[in-house]
This record gives structure tokens, C-alpha cells and sequence, in this order.
């Protein structure tokens, strides 16, 4: 038993989908979120820089009492801080790689699995490397979707939105051409945008969700681990920005389904 926080972080509104996950399946953890807007995107970000912005992510966590660490991002999954540094933290690390790559191994039929993701992700190679350690036999057909996490960020969340289904469109349908019946969503924003995805794509194809699967990984761990906070009241959530824009608030509150703008704090991310 362990009633410390689970310390969660992404680039920007992407590890909501991973902490909105969590609060259903474990509703009495507290959990601190770092999304670090005033960097976002990391997508387009060399390996180098990405892995120096998650070891600060990670540093700040870490000035906070946390049992355990999630890096709520695709890019930061694919590009990991180094094994020196990870094996050095205090607490256990995860990420939303492994259980997307699980989870889509498992519900294939075909064996034609689609991975959309950042750039960084997709030219990291991660997603590809990892469904093939699995299953060599497997075809991975990867497409990097750079446009999606900006307009996610700025709000271009509707199911019905014109300029967001374009792009999706153009991103998606030479992957669907290939057959796919399953979709890695490689990157934790899309989940955000789920419904309109899953309107292109069609009921054929089965859109796997990092964050979601991540929250299943997390819970499975604190289980095993003996480390789930046995309290009966509901758990507390703290929110850390780099940059307090009025609306990370509200987009955040339009996800999670209730207003966290009071609760929103800023942090000097550079300090760490
Ligand atoms: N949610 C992040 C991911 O999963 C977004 C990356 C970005 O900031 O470009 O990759």
C-alpha cells in the first residue's frame, strides 16, 4: 500500500487521455500531471531535445512525493531519456509503447497493423521494432501525422470538424488502402480526436488507444506491486503547465468532462 501519487507527463493535453483513463480505473489515486505547453509540439523535435525535455519532465515529477512515473507520450516513448538515466530514478518508469503494441498484436486478425504518431515516433522506428520482436510476421504500416497535435492543441477537437477531418483524411486513407484492420494511435493527443478517427477508418478497424492501454499497464503494475492506495476517498488531482494559457484549462476540462481550471499551476520546466 502506497498513497503517493502517480506522477504522469506529456507534452500537452495528450496524457490527459492516460489520466482520464486512470481516474476511472483507479478513482482513489492521486495523480500529478505535467504537460509541458509551453514546449509543445515534441514531435518535430531531434532525439536529442526530446529526451532533454523529458528528463526535466520527469525531474520535476520527482521534487513531488510520486510512487511512480508514466511518460504519457508517444515521442518520448520512442525516444527515451537514456538507460543510465532511467535506471538511476528512484521509482518505477512506464511508458505507453508496450501496451499499444500489446494490445494491437492481440486484436489483429490479419496481421496488418496501421501506426500513426508523431515524426519523431514514426523515424524513431519503436512502434515497427516492437511489433516485429513480437511478431516478425506481422506488417506494420506506419504514417507520421504532424498536423494532428497542433490542431488538437488549438482546440480542433470536434467530432464534425471540417479542417480536421481533411487532414485526416489525407493522412489516413492511403494506410487503410493497405489493408489494415488495426490502428495504433501512436501519439496520446489522438485519442482526443477518437470519435472523427474512428468515423474515417470505418467499424473494420480497430483503433488502439495509448493512453487507455497505458492505464491498464499502470493499474496491472500498482497491483503487482503492492503499491495501490487503499484509501476509500477519492483522489486528488494537481495539474502543472509551463506556460498557463487561459485555455489549457478549458480544452483539458472539455476532455476530462470537468472544469480544472482553478486547479491548474505553472511551472519553470527550465529549472529542472
Ligand atoms: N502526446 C504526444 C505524443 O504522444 C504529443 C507529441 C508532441 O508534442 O508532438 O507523442
Amino acid at each position: 500500500m502506497n498513497s503517493h501519487a502517480i506522477g504522469i507527463f506529456d507534452s500537452g493535453l495528450g496524457g490527459l487521455t492516460a489520466v482520464r483513463e486512470l481516474k476511472k480505473l483507479l478513482p482513489h489515486e492521486h495523480i500529478i500531471y505535467f504537460g509541458d505547453n509551453a514546449r509543445v509540439p515534441y514531435g518535430g523535435r531531434s532525439r536529442q531535445t526530446i529526451r532533454r525535455y523529458a528528463e526535466q519532465d520527469i525531474r520535476f515529477l520527482l521534487s513531488h512525493e510520486v510512487k511512480m512515473l508514466v511518460a504519457a507520450c508517444g515521442t518520448v516513448s520512442s525516444n527515451p531519456p537514456p538507460k543510465e538515466f532511467l535506471q538511476s530514478l528512484p521509482v518505477a518508469y512506464t511508458n505507453v509503447l508496450m501496451p499499444a503494441v500489446q494490445a494491437a498484436c492481440r486484436q489483429t486478425k490479419n496481421g496488418r497493423i496501421g501506426v500513426i504518431a508523431t515524426a519523431a515516433s514514426i523515424h524513431s522506428g519503436a512502434y515497427e521494432r516492437q511489433i516485429h520482436r513480437l511478431h516478425p510476421e506481422m506488417t506494420v504500416i506506419q504514417k507520421a501525422c504532424p498536423l494532428f497535435v497542433p490542431l488538437i492543441e488549438n482546440g480542433y477537437i470536434q467530432r464534425d470538424n471540417a479542417v480536421t477531418i481533411q487532414v485526416a483524411r489525407d493522412y489516413l486513407e492511403p494506410i487503410l488502402a493497405e489493408g489494415i484492420d488495426t490502428l495504433i494511435l501512436g501519439c496520446t493527443h489522438y485519442p482526443i480526436i477518437k470519435g472523427l478517427l474512428a468515423d474515417i477508418v470505418g467499424p473494420a478497424v480497430t483503433l488502439v488507444d495509448s493512453g487507455k492501454e497505458c492505464a491498464r499497464a499502470v493499474k496491472q503494475y500498482l497491483i503487482e506491486n503492492d503499491l495501490l492506495n487503499h484509501s476509500t476517498l477519492p483522489g486528488e488531482q494537481q495539474y502543472f503547465v509551463s506556460d498557463k494559457d487561459q485555455d489549457f484549462g478549458v480544452k483539458a476540462g472539455i476532455f476530462l468532462g470537468e472544469d480544472i481550471s482553478s486547479h491548474v499551476q505553472e511551472v519553470a520546466i527550465d529549472h529542472y
